[in-house]
């Protein structure tokens, strides 16, 4: 009998991103096998099929599946007129000061319902997944009190019931200081450390928690506030940090272990050697980077000099990257921060699983890791990265389950 949870894959070219060395490997067509949502063996004998399902990949490319380590993918309204804004020179930042910008989002996301908000994130969702991915980190941080920012991560983790994917869950109570507590960050900080993180932890609505360390956002003391009162609660820390300025939220984040450092268009080579002890990711979000229309680039040349891991995030969000398609992003660090090819691709895969702090299970092809992977229409990786517009994608597979789409 054919069982879902047995899948044979044949003739798949795979694009195991196994390799730390520079180069890609790309193995000639071959045979994968899956079982329980885990590849149990590479390159085997067809076993006898016999409760397999089987699925011919033809020698298309097969890679891991894409994973968009940085999200806002749940939210309400719309920012379009912002947009236009700022194209009439009005500055990002003075928009947030007169009450748009995130709070904007807050207004329109606090008066929105749970169901309400996961259907306005499916179909941006739909985008992702036809970009291949198969996880997706999503963000609170426009809710900004305890009821909406639960509302919005139990948002986060339903959309498991719509689609086939793998929901990544992050508390950003710390992303903009409330109307109501305007004037007051410290005190919206103690309410962050004494009470949402404590139920969040407890209801285990979140995997981490992230932190707008920003002039606009929280300074270095409230950001530490907030990493410290994670850690109690056993929850892993990263940062919004060097977007819009130098204010060392890099370093700091290194130094509580963070998972990740997200934007850094401002870091400076002492944060990048942060970076590097500690073993945190640096995402780069070039969404975010183009529509702003920011001209400081992320210090690509530091972190590779000091061997610190590249992930790529789409950012989607209203404000600053509404972009639902993480292959456009390779793209975009390509052609704007001068990323290869092959960084681009381990950015979405093998980085961006380490940035989520699942490096040892997913976004690589090998035995043991989940069968969490993305077949693509191609023939050769580099033309993930080339070509926006157009999907290439043929098929996903989640936990061990074949989706087309
Ligand atoms: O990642 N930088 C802060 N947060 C988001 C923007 C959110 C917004 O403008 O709504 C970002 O760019
Ligand atoms: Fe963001």
């Amino acid at each position: 009998m054919v069982t879902k949870s047995k899948l044979v894959m044949l003739n798949a070219r795979l694009v195991t991103m196994t390799n730390d060395d520079k180069g890609y490997v790309c193995s000639d067509p071959t045979t994968l096998i899956i079982e329980h949502g885990k590849i149990v063996k590479i390159g085997a004998e067809l076993p006898d099929s016999d409760g397999y399902q089987l699925h011919d990949c033809k020698g298309k490319l097969v890679t891991p599946g894409l994973l968009d380590c940085h999200t806002h993918l749940i939210y309400a309204g719309c920012r379009a007129n912002e947009f236009e804004m700022r194209l009439n020179g009005v500055p990002y930042e003075e928009i947030a000061r007169q009450g748009g910008g995130i709070i904007s989002t807050v207004n329109a996301t606090r008066q929105a319902s749970e169901q309400q908000l996961i259907e306005l994130a499916l179909p941006r969702l739909d985008g992702l997944l036809r970009s291949g991915v198969t996880t997706v980190e999503v963000k609170s941080g426009y809710g900004l009190t305890i009821e909406d920012e639960l509302k919005m991560l139990r948002a986060a983790k339903a959309l498991e019931q719509h689609r086939k994917v793998r929901i990544e869950t992050t508390l950003l109570a710390a992303h903009a200081v409330p109307p109501e507590y305007k004037g007051r960050a410290d005190d919206y900080i103690d309410l962050v450390c004494n009470q949402i993180i404590p139920l969040c932890a407890k209801e285990q609505l979140a995997d981490c928690v992230d932190v707008f360390c920003e002039g606009i956002g929280f300074n270095l003391e409230q950001t530490e506030r907030v990493f410290v009162a994670a850690q109690k609660h056993g929850l892993q820390v990263k940062g919004h940090t060097e977007q819009l300025s130098n204010l060392g939220g890099s370093e700091l984040t290194a130094q509580y272990n963070g998972l990740s450092v997200d934007h850094i268009e401002y870091l400076d080579e002492s944060g990048v050697r942060a970076l590097a002890s500690s073993g945190t990711i640096a995402t780069l979000l070039p969404g975010a980077f183009y529509f702003l229309r920011e001209t400081q680039k992320p210090p690509i040349e530091l972190l590779r000099q000091h061997n610190v891991p590249m992930a790529i995030a789409t950012d989607l969000n209203p404000g600053t990257s509404p972009f639902a398609d993480l292959t456009m992003m390779m793209n975009m660090s390509c052609t704007l921060f001068g990323l290869t090819p092959e960084e681009a691709l381990r950015g979405v895969t093998c980085h961006s699983a380490q940035a989520l702090g699942l490096g040892n299970s997913r976004g690589k092809i090998a035995k043991g890791y989940d069968a969490d992977l993305a077949i693509w229409n191609l023939s050769h990786p580099a033309q993930l990265s080339y070509q926006v517009g157009v999907s290439h994608l043929s098929a996903r597979i989640v936990q061990g389950e074949l989706c087309h789409v």
